[in-house]
């Protein structure tokens, strides 16, 4: 097949495409080489030169349809996602893109086989609680009072017993808390429904914190990957939020990778969405070990900072049986993950603090913020 993948000099589509094209595939990129993504807006030196690259934004309709002419597949990975207060964008770039992919191909009446668009588990927010009888629960936002005063756990509201207990989360729920989730929620309604509308099998991927080399070390918000590795390389302990008991299910690439190639396969999955995580509850503080563990400090003691970041959710955790029934299941750990984050990282780092710069950035925002007392 010859595939289209947009956003493909990042970090999951770069990984994609050499998937791709170890399974005989030709492989075509669109990509705008954003900054601070791809710093100096170059194209990186790990994409495969059997890739056939064109430089272009996927809300630029030339582009996007020379791009997609001639191919039998697109996976679409363009996204912006850095925690900026850019808002608009995050609906002009991911949600606009994705309706132009389906105008093109039925206005154009390409022969495209199969669209994947790339969702997140942010699409889930704070995700699924029970509280003290049982009764199902879709928490909002924390409040900032609470949290200032170091006031981690979901409160109970109105009828609700405490205390709430988080549960895998599955599917059907749908509780973004930002524009970024309610830009990837719109991206996959669009997605599912034009491709049901218009026979385009169609398939959203809601992709946990996803770890591996080529993750770029310049977004300011994203990647606990990152944060951590930087600072045991610069030889500082890193800054845990919160009291580092916040539950993730980070997702190796590779296991990502193979989501990615099962739903192009798989007929099964056309119309559906699919939850793509690590399947393992593992505490922010418990993945600062393992980090810590891989740079040589096995006896890093996470501290809690006394500080946290207005909007993280609390705790996540993906359920992953509906992909897992494709016969897809996450075969690699976070040890796994943050090693070959480091082989790549020390051979990618350049000698300027980036900690220090993202963290003055995310300081200017209002993002990070500090308890009373
Ligand atoms: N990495 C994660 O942990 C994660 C988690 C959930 C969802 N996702 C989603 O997966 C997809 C890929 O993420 P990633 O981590 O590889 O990100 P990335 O930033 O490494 O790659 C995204 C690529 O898109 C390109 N791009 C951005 N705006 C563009 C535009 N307007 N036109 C063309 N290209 C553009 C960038 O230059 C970049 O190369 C995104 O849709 C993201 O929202 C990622």
């Amino acid at each position: 097949m010859k595939i289209l993948i947009t956003g493909g000099a990042g970090f999951i589509g770069s990984h994609t495409a050499d998937a791709l094209l170890a399974q005989g595939h030709q492989v075509r990129v669109l990509d705008i080489l954003q900054q601070p993504v791809h710093r100096g807006g170059e194209k990186p030196a790990y994409l495969d030169p059997e890739i056939e690259f064109m430089i272009g934004d996927v809300r630029d309709e030339a582009a996007l349809l020379a791009a997609m002419r001639g191919v039998d597949a697109v996976y679409h990975l363009a996204a912006f996602q850095d925690y900026l207060p850019e808002f608009s964008r995050f609906f002009s770039t991911n949600v606009t893109s994705t309706a132009l992919i389906y105008e093109l191909i039925v206005r154009e009446k390409l022969p495209i086989q199969k669209v994947i668009v790339a969702s997140s588990q942010a699409c889930l927010g704070e995700g699924l609680y029970l509280d003290a009888n049982g009764t199902r629960v879709l928490p909002g936002l924390r409040r900032d009072d609470d949290l200032r005063a170091g006031t981690w756990a979901i409160q109970p509201t109105g009828t609700q017993v405490g205390p709430l207990q988080y549960q895998p989360t599955d599917e059907t729920v749908a509780n973004p808390m930002n524009c970024y989730g309610t830009s990837k929620i719109a991206e996959e309604n669009v997605a599912l429904n034009l491709g049901r509308m218009y026979d385009i099998p169609s398939v959203a991927m809601r992709y946990s914190i996803v770890q591996g080399p080529r993750q770029s070390l310049y977004n300011a918000y994203s990647g606990a990957c990152r944060i951590f590795s930087l600072s045991f390389h610069v030889g500082r302990a890193p800054v845990i939020y919160e009291d580092g008991n916040q539950v993730r299910d980070f997702v190796n690439y590779l296991d990502v990778v193979d989501a990615n190639l099962k739903v192009l396969e798989d007929d099964r999955a056309n119309y559906e969405m699919f939850n793509v995580g690590g399947d393992k509850a593992i505490t922010v503080g418990e993945f600062a070990q393992t980090v810590g563990q891989v740079f040589g400090h096995n006896d890093f003691e996470p501290k809690a900072s006394g500080k946290y970041r207005f909007g993280d959710t609390r705790h996540i955790l993906s359920d992953v049986t509906k992909l897992k029934a494709l016969g897809w299941k996450p075969t690699r750990s976070t040890y796994d993950s943050v090693t070959a984050y480091r082989n790549w990282m020390e051979t990618a780092a350049p000698a300027e603090d980036i900690l220090e710069q993202s963290d003055k950035m995310m300081a200017a925002l209002g993002v990070v913020r500090a308890v009373d007392g």
